[in-house]
């Protein structure tokens, strides 16, 4: 549906809000300005309403999150939440993280390489790709890391050694491990080239992970030309390294595909999914080859990695339910006609002078423009025109666009000309609250 504005933006009760959060929440966490946030009360299909009854359309998924649309997984959930909300994670577990590993390894693994994967839970993305770090130490013994810059990760401190935007990390240099290298990551042809020599130049002895998204998502939205996968997976088995896809954003049709590696045909020895896994749950998960797996050691009564949480029944169970839609022809229909017709849009936007690039895969898309003032001056304008969007980029310069998969043409076609009017009109110097970028909002 399209959106509904029935107060000003923010509305009287978002502001109400506001104000009460400012007392009450860490000052660094919700980003408060007298024209943002509107506080979320209600979510379906595409669709977000907020404390004062507006209606929105969502075109960031809720972070990527929200897959085919809000609420699909909301039956399974109500299901499982009347038998068991919790159980003994590495104890006495649910019956439904063992369905869940099954078909988890099934999607992945056993359908690249016909070989089973085996699966390590987190809640949050940060702690599948910390359990994807310290399986890549038991497997080969070594610390050593290899990135990308732009990369995000995640913000817990084994995430934060792999992520490549500076800021996020200055502040607590101080209790990392200085064990990461980081590359460009190519955009161009040209800068693959570039890249490939630089890879070959390092001394691989010390790395034990490359860590990687296929494509990068809060990085700008970057898509590395064809062979970059490629040229990781040659090197990685030339040195021995643990190759670890981060699709925890890509994952899931996000790009066109099931996964993003798919479109090169490369597959990663470990791979990190959550976001859209349980379509709107804290779950995540790191699958591997068993072979790398099995690098941890058996456990005899104190698993050296879980938490109370892990493999939470309803979390298990909006999985199981998400992944049995992902996997319908529906699915990758649904997303297949969306894409082509946002792709179609945003090509719309190319002859504005603001705009510098337009790029990405499937329903991953990014507007370039020329600056990250630009882009949270739009952002913020869509608000008003009741469309969420996010500024992403280490300069929060690039407007993402990553809408759930039963988004309408007719909506994609309302948000991009409401777009390119916010594009083509003056923009108004923003105001920042925090230390970082203008157009950190996510
Ligand atoms: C590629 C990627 N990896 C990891 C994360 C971290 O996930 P979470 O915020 O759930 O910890 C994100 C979050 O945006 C992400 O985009």
């Amino acid at each position: 549906m399209l959106p509904e504005i029935l107060t000003n933006i923010p509305g009287p009760v978002s502001l109400g809000l506001a104000k009460r959060l400012a007392e009450a929440e860490c000052r660094n966490t919700t980003f408060l300005t007298d024209d943002w946030p509107v506080f979320w009360e209600r979510a379906e299909g595409a669709n977000v309403w907020d404390a004062d009854g507006n209606r929105f359309l969502d075109m960031t998924s809720g972070f990527g999150v929200a897959g085919i649309g809000y609420g699909f997984t909301g039956e399974a959930l109500r299901q499982q939440s009347v038998s068991l909300m919790h159980a003994m994670g590495d104890v006495h577990p649910a019956r439904v993280k063992v369905e869940l590993c099954e078909v988890l390894s099934e999607i992945t693994f056993e359908k690249w390489q016909g070989k089973k994967g085996k699966c390590l839970f987190g809640n949050s993305g940060f702690e599948a790709v910390e359990a994807a770090l310290k399986t890549a130490v038991l497997a080969t013994g070594r610390s050593g890391i290899l990135s990308f810059e732009g990369g995000y990760h995640g913000l817990g401190y084994g995430a934060l050694l792999g992520q490549g935007i500076g800021w996020f990390s200055e502040p607590f240099e101080g209790q990392l491990a200085k064990v990461t290298r980081r590359l460009a990551f190519p955009q161009t042809e040209e800068e693959l080239e570039i890249f490939k020599k630089e890879l070959w130049k390092i001394d691989g002895v010390g790395i034990g992970a490359v860590l990687v998204e296929p494509i990068q998502g809060r990085g700008g939205i970057i898509v590395p030309p064809l062979g970059f996968l490629t040229e990781l997976r040659k090197w990685c088995d030339a040195i021995g390294a643990v190759l670890v896809f981060d699709e925890i954003y890509t994952g899931f049709w996000r790009t066109g595909k099931m996964f993003a590696c798919e479109r090169e045909g490369v597959f990663p020895d470990l791979i990190c999914l959550g976001k859209a896994l349980a379509g709107g749950f804290p779950i995540s998960v790191c699958i591997g080859k068993a072979e790398i797996m099995d690098a941890w050691p058996e456990t005899h009564g104190e698993a050296l990695h879980t938490s109370t949480f892990l493999g939470n029944p309803m979390g298990c169970a909006m999985a199981i339910e998400a992944i049995r839609r992902y996997r319908e022809p529906e699915t990758q229909a649904m997303v297949a006609a969306a894409s082509q017709h946002l792709a179609a849009a945003l090509r719309t936007l190319s002859d504005l002078p603001a705009v510098k690039n337009i790029r990405g895969e499937g329903l991953m898309m990014g507007v370039e423009t020329d600056s990250g003032e630009r882009a949270l001056s739009a952002v913020k304008g869509l608000l008003q025109d009741g469309i969420l969007a996010l500024p992403d980029g280490p300069h929060g310069d690039v407007v993402a666009l990553t809408p759930p998969f039963c988004v309408s043409k007719e909506a994609i076609d309302f948000a991009i000309g409401k777009l390119r009017g916010r594009l083509r009109g003056a923009h108004a110097p923003s105001r920042v609250v925090s230390g970082a970028p203008a157009g950190n909002l996510a």
